[in-house]
C-alpha cells in the first residue's frame, strides 16, 4: 500500500465524510507545484480553489506569517494591531483604485461564507422587512444564511427550513426588471462570474442594470467577489466599473491563510454598531499580516494575470474548446469533466470539475507560460476525445 493510500485511509477513519475520499495526501508546495506523500510532483492549476494567489510557500507570505506569529499571534477584537489597521487601509486603497468615490469600511471574517453572513445582516439593517434576491445557479456558501442565498437544491434542500426566504432570478435584464417590479427589494446578491456552477460570466451590462434598479428601489447591490476578487480576473475586482453597496472577499485575500472581508460602501459601511456583529478570530494579526503581504504582491501581478489568462484562453480555444472566464478563472467546456480531471491527475496536473461538463482552472496568479505549456499540449491531445459535442 502506498503512503498516499495509507494516509487517505487514516483520513477517512478520522474525519466526517463531507468531502468524499481525498484525491491525494499532499506534503509540500513550492510556486505552482505541490508534492504528494509518494514524492510525486503535480502542477497545481486549481490553487486550492482560487485561493493560492501567490502559489505555495511564497517567501513574502512565509516571512509575514512567521514574523507576526513570532511577535503577536492573537489578541481578540477588544484590541487592534498594526497588521490589522494596515490591512483595512490597504483594502480601502483597493476600492479607491477600483473607482469607488465613497469610503469603504471593512468587517474582517475567517471565510467566504462568513463574509456573506455579514452582508446578509447589513441587508436586514438596511431594510428589515425587504425582499432579498439572488441569481439562479448562485453559490454564496454553506452556513445557513449563505445557503439560503445559494441556488443549489442538492446541497440545501436537506437542511430546510433555511434562514428566511430568498427569491432567485434568472441573470437577464428582463428577469431582474420583473423581480424588482413588485417593490420592497432590500438587496440583490450577485457573483460577477458564477464560479461554482462552472465559471459562467454574467451577461455584459447586467451588473450595471442591477445597479440602476437598486438605485431606483433603494436596495443594496451586494457583489460577491469571493472567488473573482483580489486580482483573479486581472483586476482587483471583476465587477470593476460598477460600484456595489457591499462587496464580499475571501479566497485569494489571504493567499492560503483563512481570511475574508465584508466591505460596506458609504452609508452601508456605517450600519453595524458596537455589538451588532462580531468574531473571535476575525482580523487576527497573523491572518491580517499575511493578507496584507498577499495584496502587496498581487498588486504587481494584475497585468500579468490579464496577459497570461488571455494567452491561455486563446491556446485552449485554438485547440477547439469552448472556453469561458477571465484572467485566471477559466472554465473549459468538455464532454466529461470528471474523466478528464482524473486523466490529468494521472499526468501530474491538478484541475477540478465543478460540474459534469466543465473543467475549472484557478491557478496561482504567478503562473508562467512555461508552467502551463505541458497542460496546453495535453489538452490539445485530448481535444478530439473530450470536446463538448
Ligand atoms: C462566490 C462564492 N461565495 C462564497 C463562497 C463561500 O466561501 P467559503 O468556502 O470560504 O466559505 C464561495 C466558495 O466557493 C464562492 O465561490
Amino acid at each position: 500500500m502506498s503512503t498516499n493510500e495509507t494516509m487517505i485511509n487514516r483520513y477517512s477513519r478520522a474525519f466526517m465524510n463531507t468531502f468524499g475520499p481525498p484525491q491525494l495526501a499532499l506534503v509540500r508546495g513550492e510556486g505552482t507545484y505541490v508534492w504528494d506523500l509518494d514524492g510525486r510532483r503535480y502542477l497545481d492549476l486549481l490553487g486550492g480553489i482560487a485561493v493560492n494567489a501567490l502559489g505555495h510557500a511564497h517567501p513574502a507570505l512565509v516571512a509575514a506569517a512567521t514574523n507576526q506569529v513570532g511577535t503577536l499571534g492573537h489578541i481578540s477584537n477588544f484590541f487592534t494591531s498594526p497588521a490589522q489597521v494596515e490591512l483595512g487601509e490597504k483594502i480601502q486603497d483597493v476600492f479607491t483604485q477600483s473607482g469607488y468615490a465613497e469610503p469603504a469600511k471593512v468587517f474582517l471574517t475567517n471565510s467566504g461564507t462568513e463574509a456573506i453572513e455579514a452582508a446578509l445582516k447589513l441587508t436586514r439593517l438596511h431594510k428589515p422587512e425587504g425582499r432579498v434576491l439572488a441569481l439562479s445557479h448562485s453559490f454564496h456558501g454553506r452556513t445557513f444564511g449563505a445557503l439560503t442565498l445559494t441556488d443549489k437544491p442538492a446541497i440545501k434542500d436537506q437542511f430546510a427550513p433555511l434562514a428566511g426566504s430568498v427569491e432567485f432570478v434568472e441573470p437577464s435584464p428582463e428577469a431582474l426588471d420583473a423581480a424588482f417590479a413588485p417593490g420592497n427589494v432590500a438587496a440583490i446578491f450577485m457573483e460577477p462570474i458564477q464560479g461554482e456552477v462552472g465559471v459562467m460570466p454574467l451577461p455584459a451590462g447586467l451588473l450595471a442594470h442591477a445597479r440602476r434598479l437598486c438605485d431606483d428601489a433603494g436596495a443594496l447591490l451586494v457583489i460577491d467577489e469571493i472567488q473573482t476578487g483580489v486580482g483573479r480576473t486581472g483586476q482587483w475586482l471583476a465587477s470593476a466599473g460598477v460600484q456595489a453597496d457591499v462587496v464580499t472577499l475571501a479566497k485569494g485575500l489571504g493567499g492560503g491563510f483563512p481570511i475574508g472581508a465584508c466591505v460596506g460602501v458609504g452609508a452601508t459601511g456605517e450600519l453595524f454598531t458596537p455589538g451588532s456583529h462580531g468574531s473571535t478570530f476575525a482580523g487576527n494579526p497573523v491572518a491580517s499580516a499575511v493578507a496584507l503581504a498577499t495584496l502587496t504582491e498581487v498588486e504587481g501581478l494584475l497585468g500579468h494575470v490579464g496577459t497570461i489568462g488571455d494567452w491561455l484562453i486563446s491556446e485552449l480555444s485554438a485547440a477547439g474548446y469552448s472556453v469561458r472566464g477571465e484572467g485566471l478563472l477559466i472554465g473549459i467546456a468538455v464532454s466529461d469533466g470528471p474523466a478528464i480531471r482524473d486523466r490529468l491527475l494521472e499526468q501530474g496536473i491538478i484541475v477540478n470539475a465543478p460540474n459534469p461538463t466543465t473543467i475549472r482552472l484557478a491557478p496561482p496568479l504567478i503562473i508562467t507560460k512555461a508552467d502551463l505549456a505541458p497542460f496546453v499540449t495535453i489538452m490539445a491531445e485530448y481535444a478530439r476525445e473530450f470536446q463538448e459535442s
